[in-house]
């Protein structure tokens, strides 16, 4: 057994079912930007940044030092009853850094751990502040894990969770898959059907993902956020942007709604906000996120020591360097898969789409490329061989694989991860691994 394998197996004996999600026998001991190594000593490129909670790379020094100075002297561990200098530094930057249509003393941030909590909050406000029960989502959408954050996100529905009792789902505009024949997969269909929801004037308000990360990796067609914005103001509902995958820089903007020229109500962020410690925020209007008092409770929130990381964090992403990087890096990887599509190469013509967003990408794996039949038993094993050749990624809507490296990632690791993926995909088309290979590994 090797050191990896034993840890695996005292992984199997204690930790619980429900919080895995595994796709290959990984194990980690240790990272460095986007590096991750293996006990044993193996090195691997991490081309998902624990689905984009490691957004600025394992171990940036200036996180690891603020979280290291807050944690020396630390004011306590929340914000429930006593207020600290972080926190309140940490609402003010979130207020300046997203923009908005009303005055600062009109806004508020709630802090929380997780995507999760922080969307369970921005739709429980919503509905507070209107009245109005209906929250609109998308088919396929990924807002949370856990309560009503899971119970209206699509991708959880599909799976066999419960829908929120008033949740209505739209289809999500996928300008790649017009083939599968839903009934409204361009901007003009999907934006008359939330007319007609809306219209009911039962909805507290819409949530939407600027990219469909976990539902393919789809960047929308132009127009779809612009348009559910004019409809939530003709109708009174709040427009949620949940930024918390492909915000902070990840899609070459800051905020990947920029790329619409929107300013949402609500914008929940997470995962890279914290710099690898769990915390999230919604930054939304006070009428929304003030009231009930002593509503929203959990003991952590607004930990000194995350909220020090989350400061160091933005003042990476007002340098502009890591988003910068991502546009830059996402046209080099990009390209270099543009390039495997045309060459010839075995998985080449397995490869149904490459697309995406600055380091959000995604590579769409399919039977063959004129039936575009999805194919996620091929994904399940170029993920499973690009482990084993030394790359880090994860299959989302089970035939998609999610390229989401850290935002520091390098010209020269991008190569090698373009020359790694590619080399996975040929092994996995020509059968290199197996069938009991990847049974033991459920993932979604
Ligand atoms: C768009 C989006 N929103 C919310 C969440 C939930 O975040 P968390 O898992 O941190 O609770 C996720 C997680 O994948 C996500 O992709």
């Amino acid at each position: 057994m090797t050191d990896a394998e034993r840890l695996i197996a005292r992984d199997d004996a204690v930790i619980a079912g429900v919080e895995k999600l595994r796709f290959f026998p990984l194990a980690v001991e240790s990272g460095r930007g986007e590096r991750l190594i293996e006990p044993g000593g193996r090195a691997l490129i991490d081309l998902s940044a624990s689905w984009t909670a490691s957004g600025f790379g394992h171990g940036h020094e200036a996180i690891a030092a603020a979280i290291a100075h807050a944690a020396v002297d630390a004011p306590g561990a929340s914000i429930l009853s006593a207020t600290h200098p972080s926190a309140v530094a940490l609402a003010e930057q979130l207020i300046a850094l997203v923009p908005s249509d009303l005055p600062p003393h009109a806004r508020r941030v709630y802090l929380g751990h997780a995507g999760t909590d922080a969307n369970d909050v921005a739709i429980r406000g919503c509905r507070h502040a209107t009245g109005r029960p209906g929250i609109l989502a998308f088919q396929n959408g990924y807002h949370g894990g856990l309560g009503t954050a899971q119970r209206i996100s699509g991708v959880h529905v599909s799976a066999g969770v419960t829908a929120d009792p008033a949740v209505a789902f739209l289809p999500y505009p996928d300008p790649y898959r017009p083939h599968t024949g839903d009934p409204a997969t361009v901007v003009d269909d999907v934006l008359r059907l939330a007319a007609v929801e809306l219209a009911r004037g039962e909805t507290a308000a819409v949530i939407v993902e600027p990219v469909q990360s976990d539902g393919g990796v789809i960047v929308p067609p132009p127009g779809l956020l612009a348009g559910l914005r004019a409809l939530c103001d003709r109708h009174g509902a709040y427009l949620i942007v949940d930024e918390v995958k492909v915000g902070l820089g990840r899609t070459g903007r800051t905020h990947a709604f920029e790329h619409e020229g929107v300013v949402p109500d609500i914008v929940t962020l997470g995962k890279a906000l914290g710099g690898g410690l769990p915390l999230s925020a919604a930054i939304g209007p006070a009428e929304v996120l003030d009231e009930p008092v002593a509503s929203a409770l959990m003991t952590t929130t607004g930990n000194p020591i995350s909220c020090a990381a989350a400061l160091a964090v933005l003042e990476i992403v007002r340098s502009g360097v890591a988003t910068r990087n991502a546009r830059e890096r996402g046209d080099q990887l990009r390209g270099l898969l543009d390039e495997y599509v045309r060459s010839g190469r075995p998985g080449a013509s397995r490869v149904g789409d490459v697309r995406g967003r600055g380091l959000s990408l995604g590579l769409e794996l399919v039977a063959d490329r004129r039936s575009a039949e999805p194919d996620a038993v091929l994904t399940a094993k170029a993920v499973y061989r690009a482990w084993q050749l030394g790359a880090v990624a994860y299959p989302v809507r089970g035939n998609v694989i999610e390229l989401t490296p850290p935002l520091t990632i390098s010209a020269e690791a991008i190569d090698r991860a373009a020359a790694i993926l590619t080399a996975a995909l040929d092994d996995a088309a020509l059968g290199a691994v197996s069938d009991e290979e990847i049974a033991p590994f459920q993932g979604w």
